[in-house]
Order: C-alpha cells, then structure tokens, then sequence
C-alpha cells in the first residue's frame, strides 16, 4: 500500500535489526526495554531531522567559526503506558525538551481510545510535539492524542512509533494529514474477531510484537 510523502518507514538496517529482536516471544522485558530505548533514539534521530537552527559565534582552540543551536522547543509526549519507554533514550539526544505524558488506553471490547490522564498547562509551551508510542494498531489512540495536542493549541505535531499496522496509518494520516508518521516498520494487518477460543484478541497487529505495554512492564 501507498501512503502520503508524510509517512516515513525507517530502511535503517539497524532498526530491521533491532526491531527483530522486539518481536522475538524469547526476548525478555529487561531486554525488550533496552531495544525500545536504542530504537527510538534511532527514531527520534530521523524524526529531527527538519529541526529548525540559529546560527551562533563560537571559538574553537584554534578559531572563531559560526556554529548552530537547534531554537525550537520540543515537547515529547509519551502515550501511557507503552509510550514511557521511548522517552529515556530520546530525552539524552534532547535534554532541554518538556515531557507531558497522555494517559489512554483500549477498550478491549470497542477498541476505542478511553483517556485517564491529561495534565497539559493551559496554553502550549512547545512548538514541536513527539508523540511517542511503539504500536499504531487501529489508530484510535494516536489520532485522540493528535487531537487533544491540536486543542491544546500544538502546532507542528509528529507522530514517532516502532511499529504500525497499515489501517493504523491510514487512520491516523486520514484524522491528521498535518502529521509526519515516523515509524520503525509497517506490518501487514490486523488480527480480526476472534472465531474460536485460542484465537487472538481483535486489533492486534501481525506479525507485530504482541502487547507492547505487557512486554515491556512484565505484565503479560
Ligand atoms: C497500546 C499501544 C497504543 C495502542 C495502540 O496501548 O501502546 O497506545 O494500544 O492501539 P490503537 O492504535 O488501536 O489505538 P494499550 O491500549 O494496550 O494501553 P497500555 O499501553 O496501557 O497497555
Ligand atoms: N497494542 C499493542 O501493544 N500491540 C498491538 O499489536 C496492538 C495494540
């Protein structure tokens, strides 16, 4: 499938690499958390790369030269829970930026968005806004925060997660076509209804990683 020029499926060979290792059922939480932390700095790394600069004065030993600082204030908003684990890596590339977390999670039954945690200040205090989250599965939860960020009065919004499920893109471009999508990989689909017991829950994503919040808290 064709998405827009705003949809960026990262073809580093260290994130296929890396992302490998998150979908292995062996790989433990200890583990897993390390590789979301190295994947998202990588992530993060290709998601700046428009970041806008000054250019400053500075001596070296041996001259003055023009160097640069990056002027734009960056806020990283991790979805609860799975989105905590992206913030570590990325805050050590990014030190200045402010964190403000957005609690949802998904109706098991719906699978729609249900919000739980919302502390934003009145009026925004960032000019670029990561939305973190390893998983776009149905979208739900990336396109409510995008929206709660755009209330809020954000005005340059990108989304940065490991892995996406084409209706999740779909979803999320179609919602928010403002929105860069920065992604580790775009798998094939969903997982339907289940039929039959042992079948998995609905809206998991395939082959994806499982339940990305389980894998990495220990709580599956
Ligand atoms: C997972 C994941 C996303 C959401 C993706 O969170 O981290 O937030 O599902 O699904 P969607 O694209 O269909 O909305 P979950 O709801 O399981 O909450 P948790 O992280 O608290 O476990
Ligand atoms: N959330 C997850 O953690 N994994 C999926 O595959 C879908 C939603």
């Amino acid at each position: 499938m064709e998405f827009g020029e705003r949809v960026h499926a990262s073809q580093h060979p260290l994130i296929k690499h890396k992302i490998s290792l998150l979908r292995d059922v062996k790989t433990e939480p200890k583990k897993f958390r390390e590789i979301v932390r190295e994947i998202s700095i990588m992530l993060a790394y290709e998601a700046t790369c428009d970041l806008s600069l000054r250019e400053i004065d500075v001596t070296t030993p041996l001259a003055a030269t023009k160097g640069y600082h990056t002027n734009e204030r960056i806020g990283l908003i991790p979805i609860l829970r799975a989105g905590l684990g992206m913030v570590d890596g990325i805050w050590e590339l990014m030190p200045g930026a402010e964190v403000w977390h957005i609690g949802l999670y998904r109706d098991h039954r719906t699978l729609q968005p249900v919000q739980y945690y919302n502390k934003l200040p009145v009026t925004p205090t960032v000019q670029l806004c990561l939305v973190l989250d390893p998983m776009l599965a149905t979208g739900g939860s990336a396109v409510a925060t995008v929206h709660i960020l755009k209330e809020w009065g954000a005005q340059r919004i990108k989304f940065v997660g490991i892995i996406a499920a084409p209706e999740g893109i779909q979803a999320l471009a179609t919602a928010h076509p403002d929105v860069d999508i920065h992604i580790g990989v775009i798998d094939e689909r969903l997982t339907p209804a289940p039929e039959k017991p042992g079948d998995p829950p609905e809206g998991y994503i395939v082959p994806g990683l499982g339940d990305a919040g389980d894998r990495q808290f220990g709580t599956g």
